[in-house]
């Protein structure tokens, strides 16, 4: 999968926030850092780095979403974190993904930080960015 397949999952999952371009993925996948975990309607794409691991996207296609995909991806991507001897998860969320913000939060996830107006939704609002980290 390459990044024009990333980039239409990424579409089709109903994102509010703004849709990554095909050669945005392709150069987040030429880097050595990048893991990504992909399947039939979902990929998580995260950054290695040391002890230290970040889920830099995770999508679902729309039409199948709330079945579990989700959460099974995120926990496959933490299991082959933990075998390359990450500790800690950390990830960026906008405080108004209430559908991401559920899946992590449940997933065991906790708010570290916030960055104040940090996002651009793709109606113009800004919105909070909320930094979340998992011990693994
Ligand atoms: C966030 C996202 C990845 C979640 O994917 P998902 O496959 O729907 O996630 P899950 O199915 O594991 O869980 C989602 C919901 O479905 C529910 N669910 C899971 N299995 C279910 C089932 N068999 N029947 C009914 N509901 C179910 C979960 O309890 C959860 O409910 P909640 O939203 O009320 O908390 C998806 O919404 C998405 O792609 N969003 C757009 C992209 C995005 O914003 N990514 C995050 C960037 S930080």
């Amino acid at each position: 999968m390459r990044g024009k397949e990333l980039a239409r999952l990424h579409h089709a999952s109903g994102a509010t926030h703004r849709i990554w371009s095909d050669s945005e993925y392709v150069a987040l996948l030429d880097q050595k850092s990048t893991c990504l975990l992909f399947e039939r309607n979902a990929f998580i794409l995260g950054q290695v780095l040391g002890d230290e691991a970040e889920i830099v996207m995770i999508a679902v296609d729309l039409a199948a979403q709330r079945q579990g995909i989700g959460k099974t991806i995120l926990e496959k991507f933490e299991a082959e974190m933990r075998g390359r001897g990450v500790l800690q998860c950390f990830l960026e969320v906008s405080d108004k993904n209430g559908r991401a913000k559920r899946l992590y939060l449940r997933a065991g996830y906790h708010i570290v930080g916030r960055r104040k107006l940090y996002y651009h939704e793709q109606d113009g609002a800004r919105c909070d960015a909320l930094i979340l980290r998992k011990d693994l």
